[in-house]
């Protein structure tokens, strides 16, 4: 359940009898395009949204306490030796986070927080990168431990590997600490080097629609994917020794190596080494304001996430299938991880209304489920807004 920034705030007086020191907004991101990419030091092209957590902080004389009120639950930590990940997700993002300072010899006194938020939990919008930054910035600010953004980046990126077991790259944590107004990162994961331009999209704008489906296999298949392409780079590494990651692999090099390469792991790194060059190329369609290229790029990242990396499920597929097929929509693609989650669709605006109530119609009729419209702005990164 969707909270706002004054019912956090309310929480946290019902619960310690006192306002908040601060309070901080840390939102979700949304990738137009270049997924799975991140953490193999390629490019993406990721933008922060409207939507986030709000996390209310003060420090404590006694216990640490954390309430997440979107779920109506809470954890109470009397210090923070030895902690070990729970069996609730949601505190593993936000005590992995203090365990990941303590564990950089950074000492967290005890505090309390009560957070909530308007992000939909699962959907693919990184609601786990805009916890954790919450908790970092907040802890950050509150405790006046002077770390930098790209530290703090750093550490809940370690939260998310050590804590809750996902060995995800840097692009959620990256855009929801950097994300701007009205402005899209291309970030290099390799160097670490962004540029930020408007998204001008003239009659078009971008649509969410969550399919309602959280698949159980995303965190493992993510990590089998990330062992996959490590395989392809040991393996080529045999023959071109400069290959240190798939960055470093362009499809000449892919193909001199076709012979050597297990055929999944061969598909698996095509779809990395091709998904680089749209990401680029989708760039310059932007800014060429090229819609007929963004649609090409957007139905050939589809297909890759669906052939050769085989990340989509048959309800993604579908809801993207019916996107392309629609009169205004420039294209759509599955957004984030995969199995599950959210697709990402360029539509005409006046056509919206009637393509939503088209869609939730035909998707409920062929698997019994909901899709969800989930209108974004593209908006700042973490900041104190209190
Ligand atoms: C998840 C991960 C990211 C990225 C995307 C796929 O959101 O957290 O690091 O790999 O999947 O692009």
């Amino acid at each position: 359940m969707a909270h706002s920034l004054d019912q956090v705030k309310e929480k946290f007086i019902e619960r310690f009898g006192f306002a908040p020191t601060l309070i901080i907004r840390s939102p979700g991101r949304i990738n137009l395009i270049g997924e799975h990419t991140d953490y193999n030091l390629g490019y993406v092209l990721p933008a922060a949204i409207d939507k986030g957590i709000w996390m209310a902080l003060s420090k404590s004389e006694g216990a640490t306490i954390i309430h997440a009120i979107d779920l109506g639950r809470e954890i109470i930590l009397n210090d923070f030796d030895n902690l070990e990940p729970f069996d609730n997700g949601w505190a593993n993002y936000v005590v992995g986070l203090v365990d990941q300072l303590q564990k950089a010899g950074i000492s967290i006194n005890n505090f309390n927080c009560v957070f909530g938020g308007d992000i939909p939990i699962g959907s693919g919008l990184s609601s786990s990168a805009a916890l954790e930054n919450a908790t970092c910035f907040g802890l950050n600010e509150l405790l006046e431990l002077g770390l930098s953004k790209m530290e703090m980046i750093k550490f809940s990126q370690k939260a998310e590997h050590e804590f809750v077991g996902v060995k995800c790259g840097i692009m959620d944590m990256f855009t929801s600490m950097m994300g701007e107004k009205e402005k899209v990162i291309r970030l290099d994961c390799r160097s670490l080097e962004y540029k930020t331009f408007p998204l001008q999209l003239d009659n078009y704008e971008l649509l969410l629609l969550n399919s309602n489906v959280a698949h159980s296999l995303a965190s493992s298949e993510y990590n089998t994917r990330r062992n996959q392409c490590r395989e392809g780079v040991h393996l080529m590494k045999q023959k071109f020794s400069e290959v240190d990651s798939l960055r470093d692999v362009d499809m000449i090099v892919l193909n001199e190596c076709k012979a050597d390469l297990p055929e999944l792991v061969f598909r698996r790194c095509k779809y990395i080494v091709e998904e680089n060059l749209r990401v680029l190329a989708f760039c310059e369609a932007l800014l060429q304001k090229d819609f007929g290229s963004i649609r090409k790029l957007l139905f050939a990242a589809q297909a890759g996430m669906k052939n050769e990396y085989e990340i989509t499920c048959p309800e993604i597929d579908f809801l993207v299938d019916y996107s392309f097929k629609y009169p205004g929509v420039i294209g759509a693609r599955m957004m984030g991880g995969g199995f599950g989650g959210c697709t990402i669709n360029i539509i005409e605006r006046k056509r919206e209304t009637e393509f939503i109530e088209k869609i939730k119609t035909v998707y409920f009729k062929e698997f019994g489920l909901e899709a969800n419209p989930i209108k974004i702005k593209i908006n700042k990164g973490v900041r104190r807004v209190d």
